[in-house]
């Protein structure tokens, strides 16, 4: 019970790892509200968690609905302790097919919707005595990769805004964190013909590159967000914390520790 009695808003938390970190929260003792787009999904995932989650509609690039979420939440259940940014959107393709519309798009969702979350919840969670913030970003916010240049740039965004947010909200006893999953919900990939498994050679050399070759489980996202979410990682502020078997330490080559 980590979160024993805690307070969480995770936004993005209708499907996939949201979701995921939804229910591990739920399990480790917090109440928590799921946030998303999807009202569908959302109130499915809810309802599907118990008493303590619940669902609430929100945009996360509508700064008036955050403030509308947090009134809402503080009148409920009197604090918020903690802040998942999970919410986000993917877009693959060259630069030859990411046009400026495009890029703001991703940036709008993926770091402007954060920023928002934070400056929602900041004064909430300073007048309660603190709080812990994670936003959720990638492996691609540690190394670069062809094809993601918008979202690649969201997600090193992300990183920085941590990092500054760290050092401005410690002393007021919030702390900032990133964590960087290689791997998450398949679907995010549908709108791109079906998803990672369509690239087959090329997807298994991408996955032999790590420490630990596979994608990463859902709840082992979650386990992760739970550490910095839980007052296991007190004196934690400001970190990326890869959650990517080790995909961004390096390579691993075949044979090379034998010759
Ligand atoms: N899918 C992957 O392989 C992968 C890999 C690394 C990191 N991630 C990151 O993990 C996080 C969760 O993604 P996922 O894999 O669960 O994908 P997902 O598409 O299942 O989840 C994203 C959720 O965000 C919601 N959302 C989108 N725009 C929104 C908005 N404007 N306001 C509120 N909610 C909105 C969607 O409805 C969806 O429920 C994201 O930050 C993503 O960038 C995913």
């Amino acid at each position: 019970m980590l979160l024993d009695g805690k307070v969480a808003v995770v936004t993005g938390g209708a499907r996939g790892t949201g979701a995921a970190i939804a229910r591990r929260f739920v399990a480790e003792g917090a109440s928590v509200v799921l946030v998303d787009v999807d009202d569908v999904g959302g109130a499915a995932t809810a309802e599907g968690l118990g008493d303590r989650a619940a669902y609430a509609h929100l945009d996360v690039t509508d700064e008036a609905g955050w403030t509308v979420l947090v009134e809402r939440t503080v009148a409920r259940h009197g604090r918020i302790d903690v802040l998942v940014n999970n919410a986000a959107i993917l877009h693959i393709g060259g630069i030859d097919a990411t046009d400026g519309d495009t890029l703001r798009r991703v940036l709008d969702v993926n770091l402007v919707g954060a920023h928002l979350g934070v400056r929602a919840v900041a004064p909430f969670m300073a007048a309660g005595g603190g709080g812990s913030i994670v936003n959720v970003a990638s492996l691609d916010a540690l190394i670069g990769m062809n094809g993601l240049s918008a979202y690649s740039a969201s997600k090193w965004g992300l990183r920085g805004l941590t990092k500054s947010l760290a050092l401005e909200l410690g002393r007021v006893g919030i702390r900032v964190n990133t964590v960087c999953p290689a791997g998450g919900n398949p679907a995010m990939f549908a709108p791109w013909g079906g998803g990672l498994a369509a690239l087959g050679d090329g997807l298994t050399h991408y996955l032999a590159d790590r420490g630990i070759p596979r994608e990463a489980d859902l709840d082992e996202i979650a386990r992760a967000v739970v550490y910095l979410a839980s007052d296991q990682s007190g004196f934690v502020t400001g970190i990326d914390l890869p959650v990517d078997g080790g995909h961004s330490a390096g390579s691993h080559l075949p044979g090379f520790d034998t010759l």
